[in-house]
């Protein structure tokens, strides 16, 4: 068995990154919204703005009253849209809720969209004509290729269908021709069903969801979930003490899945400069 180093991966991505920035004569910008006092969502932007002082990035924090208002936030964003010196805009997720999600991604105008959440992107995944790759799938595909794992004709199982990684994670694992099975709450068969697989990604968001009876021999699993237990320790969507020796490759949590997800905001951020100073240019 094989534990796969999220944090390594992701530190030789930014290292990469943070070398290209240094060349170029422009530091790309990331704004970072944050509504309310979500203390998990806290913990993931300090990360972002971690990530972003690494690799030499301009970081903008937008740190929101829990009562701001839907139109408040738009304006923001409209203003964001407009900055030449800001070249993604993400908004974490999730936003209290008398704000409509879907208004906010869709107001962050396409080319900025570093999370690929809005109507436009979330297209040209569709067709594998993609400008930026939503973060967490993407993060997974990168640590699969890292680690030499071949997905051709595999068997891949995806476990949970949310908008912002199981839908994109089964349409990547698919344009790099895997034969993947979607599989959510309502699954008859699920336990059979991941015993074939040769691939598992959970990304369910129940704690130790994946047991050991669900893996065959020498599988791949990649644990995309992050639980609060009872005891405040953070434990993934995998039992994962009991389904490690059974796997070829697994990851951990934390140190897995997580620090991918940041990596990928951090070369989506880079490509969004570089396009967005192209278009200046022409
Ligand atoms: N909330 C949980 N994951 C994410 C993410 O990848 N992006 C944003 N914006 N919010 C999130």
């Amino acid at each position: 068995m094989i534990r796969m180093d999220g944090k390594e991966v992701s530190a030789a991505v930014k290292q990469q990154i943070a070398d290209r920035v240094k060349c170029m004569g422009i530091k790309p910008g990331l704004a970072v919204i944050i509504v309310g006092d979500d203390p998990a969502s806290r913990i993931y932007v300090n990360n972002k703005k971690k990530a972003c002082e690494f690799c030499g990035f301009l970081s903008e924090e937008y740190s929101l009253a829990g009562d701001t208002s839907e139109q408040e936030l738009l304006e923001l964003i409209r203003q964001l849209n407009d900055r030449e010196d800001i070249h993604g805009i993400l908004c974490q997720l999730p936003l209290p809720k008398h704000i409509d999600e879907k208004a906010v991604i869709s107001c962050i105008s396409p080319e900025k969209d570093v999370d690929a959440f809005n109507d436009v992107n979330v297209g040209k995944i569709m067709i594998g004509n993609y400008s930026f790759l939503p973060c967490t799938p993407a993060g997974v595909m990168e640590m699969l290729d890292y680690y030499n794992i071949d997905i051709t004709g595999k068997n891949a199982v995806v476990i949970g269908r949310s908008n912002i990684v199981g839908k994109p994670m089964a349409m990547l694992l698919l344009h790099s021709n895997a034969t993947v099975t979607v599989c959510h709450s309502r699954t008859v068969g699920l336990k059979e069903i991941c015993r074939r697989a040769d691939i598992i990604v959970a990304c369910i968001g129940k704690e130790k969801f994946v047991t050991a009876d669900m893996v065959k021999d020498g599988a791949v699993v990649i644990d995309v979930g992050i639980n609060r237990m009872e005891n405040g320790k953070i434990c993934g969507d995998v039992d994962y003490e009991n389904v490690a020796p059974k796997t070829s490759y697994i990851t951990p949590v934390p140190g897995g899945v997580g620090p991918m997800t940041i990596a990928t905001l951090m070369k989506n951020t880079l490509n969004a400069c570089i396009e967005q100073s192209k278009a200046k240019n022409k």
